[in-house]
């Protein structure tokens, strides 16, 4: 663990634009800096870093975020690793935080496990080239099979001796707990109660993490035993279904190479790496699963799966294509030719050979599909129709719309099935599919709903929300209109469209973000968006009415955004129902200590600044021969601009703070969301007027501000009022009537509440 201090350290030194600037060509482009963006393909720059903020992002792909997130993203590491990464650059000395017993236990456990591992593999690579038994058995047999000596030193490969307990010996020997052994799978114990090596006599592959550690061995038998390859069982450091043999060895050039491929087996891996294709990572013989692809998915869009031409390979590379393909990846394959596997082509072929073969060979997924469907299954009609659904079945798990549809002319070409007719088993089936979806959520939600509170509870207080209209009435006056648009929408229009409810924010989204398909989440969205836009900004001012002290001067009450969201929120008895937001306004409410430090800080620096700009300018106009009158002017003019450039600036700082602390968060989804809402291209908020002209979100915020917590309430109430209105009807259906004037009753006072709140609305969008 790093202490937070030098968390932040590291933070705060990090520049963006000198971290970009190792792996983009950024062009100044005003107060930013542009760039071709490094996660995807692209040939106009839409990748943009803001030194102010210390962020990037790419409007395209959306990917970017702090100087740590940037490095995470761009060399694969996780969040601790990155902090290292960039404490190495900066040379921070890094300081590990004090431990709680409980942690402390943990973390040494697993560290000492990570120790264990290290020291067998160092032994075992030793065996390999030091021992006799290493040198005749392991080194022959690998030699024998073209293994080079950069690819054993690439690997790591290695050799256990076998001798039975020597492993284990030498591990006591230097002092290592054999428990530790134990847990990891390289010591056994025998039913006598004898300790002893549980690789013996084989060939050994480490597998290392993305950040190059050691978290499990396959051992190849190199005596025709039964076993041909025996393996780490799962541990503390190695899960096996989220681990990819070589990924180590590969991420670097799957970036650079912008694929990945992926093969079955440890040979395999080493023989194309041997052969310059060193995008290459092994599934270790089993299907993928959704945690390798996102492992992959982390690199490259692009990945090619490699397998024997035989009937075998042709059946293992159909098993995993609906989950591959509803991960967004493009999928494609390359059948080697019959009886070859990656590694014996590789040695059978040059590099340019190989890559010759991949170009001219390698197939999209689904077409491939469709070929083989197509060819082995032509003469009975019942296979027949099995077989086309059950390529309809595949392309409706593509998320992407597009997509979907030039498969389903492409399949409807090479199957000849009308395009109409699979057009339409596409749709059912995706429908199903996002059907089925939406249940797993449903029900994952209500595993945890006991974690939020019920929506239904919480119905606004409307006598409150007039006094809300009070004191923010005097700005909002000033602003006219209700036929303003955005981009030829609305401005309720655009709410919803950065709330849009897409089907891959659907899968992305972590359990504790599930409450998508709530009317209420685009509404709560708009409303989380200004507070984490302009958290710390002054929002309104008014005076205090409710003050004791009846002779003083009414005491004047400034509200900065979060505090009058904080506010309105209480007043109306009202909470984020999606927990995401709810726990990104806990954050923004934390950090107001912190903001008066930084701005505190920031201040200091602008006034020094404007009292430097106020020098100068009177310096020069004292230079000037001016009358009394001119040099007044002239002054006033200076004063006003100095009172201009504050007011900016510290609008400025107020922005910034959030943004800085939120883009470099630890937890993704809320860094995803801050950056996400902080990024929204600047024209989409922004108001263009009748006239033409444009007016600033900022500027508006008044308005858009309590609107966007209006919306929210309306919806609040309509539910309620739904809910009565279901049970009045069941209430009717029993014939009880006392109960249903009672509802009745409740019911009218709801619709007078909507009818008030609906006036609000309206009022304040055409207000004049
Ligand atoms: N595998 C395994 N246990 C086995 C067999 C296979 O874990 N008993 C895994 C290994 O990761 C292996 C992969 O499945 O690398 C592919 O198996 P195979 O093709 O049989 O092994 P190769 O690595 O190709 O070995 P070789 O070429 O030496 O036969
Ligand atoms: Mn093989």
């Amino acid at each position: 663990m790093i202490d937070p201090a030098t968390v932040q350290r590291i933070n705060d030194v990090a520049d963006i634009v000198e971290v970009v600037g190792d792996y983009v060509h950024l062009i100044r482009r005003g107060a930013n800096y542009m760039g071709l963006c490094p996660f995807h393909n692209e040939r106009t720059p839409s990748f943009s870093v803001n030194k102010q903020r210390n962020f990037c992002y790419c409007f395209s792909c959306k990917k970017g975020g702090s100087p740590v997130n940037f490095i995470m993203e761009k060399e694969g590491l996780n969040y601790h690793e990155a902090l290292l990464h960039l404490a190495k650059k900066y040379g921070i000395e890094v300081v590990e935080r004090e431990l709680s017993d409980e942690e402390r236990a943990k973390q040494s456990e697993r560290e000492s496990m990570f120790v264990a591992n290290e020291w067998a593999m160092q032994h075992m690579e030793k065996n390999l080239t030091e021992t006799e038994e290493g040198r005749d058995i392991g080194l022959t047999y690998l030699t024998q099979r073209g293994v080079t000596d950069a690819a054993i030193k690439a690997f790591h490969l290695g050799y256990a001796l076998d001798k039975g307990y020597a492993l284990t010996e030498a591990a006591g020997k230097a002092g290592f707990n054999i428990n530790v052994f134990k847990k990891l799978g390289l010591v056994g114990t025998s039913q006598q109660g004898r300790d002893y090596d549980r690789f013996r006599g084989r060939v050994i592959f480490p597998i290392l993490n993305t950040a190059g550690k050691v978290i499990a061995f396959g051992g190849r038998d190199l005596k025709g035993g039964i076993a041909k390859y025996i393996n780490s069982p799962e541990s503390e450091l190695y899960k096996k279904s989220n681990e990819l043999y070589g990924i180590y060895q590969a991420k670097s050039a799957i970036v650079s190479e912008k694929k990945c491929f992926l093969v079955e087996g440890y040979m395999d891996v080493i023989g194309m790496w041997q052969c310059g294709m060193k995008n290459v990572v092994a599934s270790s013989g089993t299907a993928l699963t959704d945690g390798q692809i996102a492992m992959i998915h982390r690199f490259t869009d692009d990945i090619t799966l490699i397998y024997d031409g035989d009937a075998a390979g042709i059946k293992a590379s159909l098993r995993g294509i609906d989950m591959l393909v509803s991960h967004n990846l493009k999928v494609k394959v390359l059948l080697l030719p019959d009886g070859d596997d990656p590694d014996s082509f590789a040695r059978k072929h040059t590099p340019e050979e190989f890559r010759k073969y991949v170009e001219e060979h390698e197939t999209d997924i689904i077409r491939f599909k469709a070929q083989v469907m197509l060819d082995t299954l032509k003469n009975d009609p019942q296979h027949r129709i099995d077989a086309i659904n059950s390529v309809v079945t595949s392309i409706a798990h593509i998320p992407d719309n597009v997509a979907r549809d030039v498969y389903v002319q492409e399949c409807s070409m090479i199957l000849n099935i009308p395009e109409e007719s699979i057009a339409k088993s596409v749709a059912r089936a995706r429908a199903q599919i996002v059907q089925k979806m939406k249940q797993d959520r449903l029900r994952k939600q209500q595993r945890q709903s006991s974690e939020t509170q019920s929506q239904s509870s919480q119905i606004p207080n409307l006598s409150q929300n007039a006094q809300l209209h009070a004191h923010t009435s005097e700005s909002l006056q000033q602003h006219e209109s209700d036929q303003e648009t955005v981009h030829g929408e609305n401005v309720i229009g655009s709410y919803q469209v950065s709330g849009t409810i897409n089907e891959t924010d659907f899968r992305d989204r972590q359990a504790s973000n599930l409450q998508l398909q709530s009317p209420l989440y685009p509404l709560e969205k708009a409303v989380i968006k200004y507070c984490v836009r302009y958290s710390f900004m002054k929002f309104c001012s008014y005076e205090d009415t409710t003050s004791q002290e009846q002779s003083a001067t009414p005491r004047i009450v400034t509200l900065d955004v979060l505090s009058f969201v904080e506010e309105e929120l209480r007043d109306s008895n009202m909470k984020f129902s999606v927990s995401l937001f709810s726990r990104m306004f806990d954050l923004l409410k934390g950090m107001r200590n912190g903001f008066e430090t930084y701005s505190q800080h920031r201040t200091a620096e602008l006034e020094e600044r404007l009292s430097q700009m106020r020098k100068d300018g009177y310096d020069k106009i004292s230079e000037k021969a001016l009358s009394v009158d001119e040099i007044r002017r002239e002054e006033q003019k200076l004063e006003q601009n100095i009172t201009t450039e504050r007011e900016t600036a510290i609008k400025e700082i107020c922005k910034d703070y959030p943004c800085r602390i939120l883009g470099s968060h630890e937890d993704d989804d809320i860094r995803r969301l801050a950056l996400e809402l902080m990024m929204e291209k600047h024209h989409l908020s922004n108001i263009y007027l009748k006239d033409g002209t444009t007016e600033l979100e900022e500027d508006r915020l008044s308005v858009l501000l309590v609107r966007a917590l209006d919306e929210w309430k309306n919806e609040l109430i309509n539910q309620k009022i739904r809910e009565l209105l279901k049970k009045f009807h069941a209430a009717s259906r029993d014939g009880n009537i006392e109960k249903q004037t009672e509802i009745q009753a409740e019911l009218n006072s709801l619709m007078n509440m909507r009818k008030e709140m609906s006036k609000y609305i309206g009022e304040r969008i055409v207000f004049k």
